[in-house]
């Protein structure tokens, strides 16, 4: 484990060990690459992701917390939270008996915004790299009242292209369909993507693969305490507004699987309650 400077002010954690490679920003505790040993990566991170104090990062694993997308009353208040934009303490790094290595990021209470969050709270992100990659979102309630609790790990996945990937696992799921205005929708079958997608899927906790034939491969997320998962790919001309993509044709390599707690399923933690959010992604034999 060591710790550099990647860009002015930007501190990445480096792990290596004998099952896999990552790299970590301490800003939003943010996941950056994940490697297992001789395998392909399991994270996309755009090449023209910008690595700028105080903005979110393109690619990776966004931790999206405590609220995901819009918050609910107040518009200028940040997108997906406010924790990906702020500094996290590592306050605990260590190897594993098989090999693996476990670091520990808290968000410090003093990046947590008063005016924007009044609750009393410890929010740690514990990752884990082995051969595969687990990543535990845990949120505990140290105040005497409850508070909604809204989430997402907002992982990039890397596909050959567009066209030859199908999602897996969500077969008659509804979903709020976000490009037609929150419809619920019910899903039929794997998911494609012949255009833009943007989907809430409620009230699921199934493991999901990227089945991908261009790459003769299969990405699997699997995951706990997360009842959405959330699909998206922006297409070229959202993907060409927000200007951090690549090339032109950036947004066809990359496909976000988000496992989340979202819309309908936004949770209540009660006072002295404790929720965690794990995911594990892996390369699977195709
Ligand atoms: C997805 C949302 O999770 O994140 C999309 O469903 C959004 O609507 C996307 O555009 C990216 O958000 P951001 O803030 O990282 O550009």
């Amino acid at each position: 484990l060591e710790f550099v400077e990647a860009a002015p002010g930007m501190i990445v954690a480096r792990i290596s060990n004998a099952h896999a490679e990552a790299t970590i920003a301490l800003q939003g505790a943010h996941l950056m690459t994940f490697k297992p040993k001789g395998e392909a990566d399991v994270i996309w991170m755009s090449p023209a992701a910008k690595l700028v104090v105080g903005k979110s990062i393109r690619g990776g694993v966004p931790v999206c917390w405590p609220w995901f997308g819009a918050h609910a009353s107040e518009s200028s208040f940040p997108a997906h939270g406010f924790a990906r934009t702020v500094g996290w303490n590592v306050v605990d790094a260590r190897p594993q008996p098989g090999g693996e290595t476990q670091i520990v990021f808290e968000l410090p209470a003093s990046a947590m915004p008063k005016a924007q969050w009044p609750h009393a709270c410890r929010v740690q992100l514990h990752i884990n790299v082995g051969v595969k990659l687990t990543m535990d979102l845990v949120t505990d309630n140290t105040g005497d009242t409850a508070f909604p609790l809204g989430e997402a790990l907002h992982t990039y996945f890397p596909i050959s292209d567009v066209d030859n990937v199908r999602i897996a696992g969500l077969d008659g799921c509804t979903y709020r369909d976000k490009v037609t205005g929150m419809d619920l929708k019910q899903q039929s079958g794997d998911i494609t993507i012949p255009s833009e997608v943007d989907r809430v899927y409620l009230d699921t906790e199934a493991t999901c693969d990227i089945v991908d034939n261009g790459a003769n491969r299969r990405i699997r997320i699997a995951k706990s305490g997360s009842r959405s998962t959330v699909v998206w790919n922006p297409w070229i001309e959202k993907a060409a507004k927000m200007g951090d993509f690549g090339s032109d044709t950036g947004y066809r390599t990359m496909l976000c699987v988000e496992s989340a707690n979202a819309v309908e399923n936004v949770l209540t933690l009660a006072a002295g309650e404790s929720h965690t959010l794990t995911v594990i992604y892996s390369n699977e034999a195709l």
